[in-house]
């Protein structure tokens, strides 16, 4: 084993990722102090294959490192490992899905956390692909995905929350195939901005002032802005990310449009921001349960969001949900 210092950036991984028919291979190293990493298996069949007995043994008890320059292929190994995963039938729906979320965080949360190059978000579109083979499959409803959805409130786990959200309406509503992957393409995309507002602002423990409330609202130009300057997101991604902060009767940013001037999937997408937002719990306030968000929603709220789209949520989240829409709506 040779010892390397941290002079290049080592990386995080999570090896679970990882398996069978990932087709890549790369270095994997331990940390053997502050300062060096110590290569753990190398890029031969031999080393490769320890790994994956390790990993089909479950005896995983230490982090595992790549280096940089090898997230692309790492993120690559994942998604093609999660395609064989998919393929096969004995591995219920339930698990492939779980799988697929925690590869999305993955994929966001390097995004986010190292400001990584947009290159990275190319795995979230084949995840995406496979999440909504996943829901077309279960037909999970919001039921079942509320079972596998973390609530931490880090901007990658709200992104990816927010996508499968939409993913799932999208399903639910019976939309065709490719709009329901846009929309959870933008879903998962629509806080991207936030990479490009400091970093500390954005995780503060606390309310915002209104400064700093102020700096944050650029995010959602400048997430339509990136994206659109990436030149491979359909329109209806870069609206999301543009417009998921409008409000329906106006007063919203950063145009300040209102009804059919904002496009219909920023409105679906507006409606999953704020209901994550608000069942999920942060050091100022409690998660809201279903019950008190909804009515939290069409109460308090009811201006900001599409009054047909957010009865249509409230109707597809579940049967126990329609006698909610007899006493809190109509809404106009
Ligand atoms: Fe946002
Ligand atoms: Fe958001």
């Amino acid at each position: 084993m040779s010892s390397e210092t941290a002079s290049k950036s080592f990386r995080p991984i999570n090896l679970e990722f990882l398996a069978k028919g990932g087709g890549e291979s790369f270095d994997i190293f331990i940390q053997s102090d502050s300062e060096n990493f110590v290569k753990f298996a190398s890029t031969e069949p031999k080393h490769q294959d320890k790994v994956l007995r390790l990993l089909e043994e479950g005896e995983i008890d230490q982090d595992f490192f790549i280096k940089e320059e090898d997230l692309f292929k790492y993120y690559h190994f994942a998604t093609q490992s999660l395609r064989s995963v998919m393929d096969n039938p004995d591995v219920p729906v339930k698990t492939k899905t779980k799988k697929v979320y925690e590869v999305s965080k993955g994929v966001m949360k390097e995004f986010f956390s190292y400001n990584a190059s947009s290159k990275i978000l190319e795995s979230s579109e084949e995840v995406m692909e496979m999440m909504e083979e996943c829901l077309s499959t279960a037909d999970a409803g919001f039921a079942g995905i509320s079972q596998i959805t973390s609530k931490d409130y880090y901007t990658h786990t709200h992104s990816v929350n927010v996508g499968l959200y939409c993913m799932t309406f999208g399903t639910k509503v019976r939309l065709p195939k490719e709009d329901v992957k846009q929309l959870g393409f933008g879903g998962m995309l629509h806080d991207v901005g936030k990479s490009k507002v400091d970093a500390d602002l954005i995780n503060k423990n606390g309310r915002l002032n209104e400064e700093e409330f102020e700096r944050i609202k650029v995010h959602s130009s400048l997430g339509a802005e990136m994206l659109a300057d990436m030149c491979c997101y359909k329109d209806i991604v870069i609206a999301m990310a543009g417009q998921h902060h409008e409000k329906y009767k106006g007063g919203g940013y950063p145009q300040g449009l209102s009804g059919d001037e904002i496009s219909m999937h920023a409105r679906i997408c507006k409606i999953m921001d704020v209901y994550d937002a608000l069942t999920t719990r942060r050091s100022y306030k409690k998660a809201l349960n279903t019950m008190e968000t909804l009515t939290l929603m069409t109460r308090q709220m009811a201006d900001d969001f599409d009054p047909k789209l957010l009865e249509l949520f409230i109707k597809v989240k579940g049967p126990t949900m329609t006698w909610f829409i007899s006493f809190f709506l109509p809404l106009n």
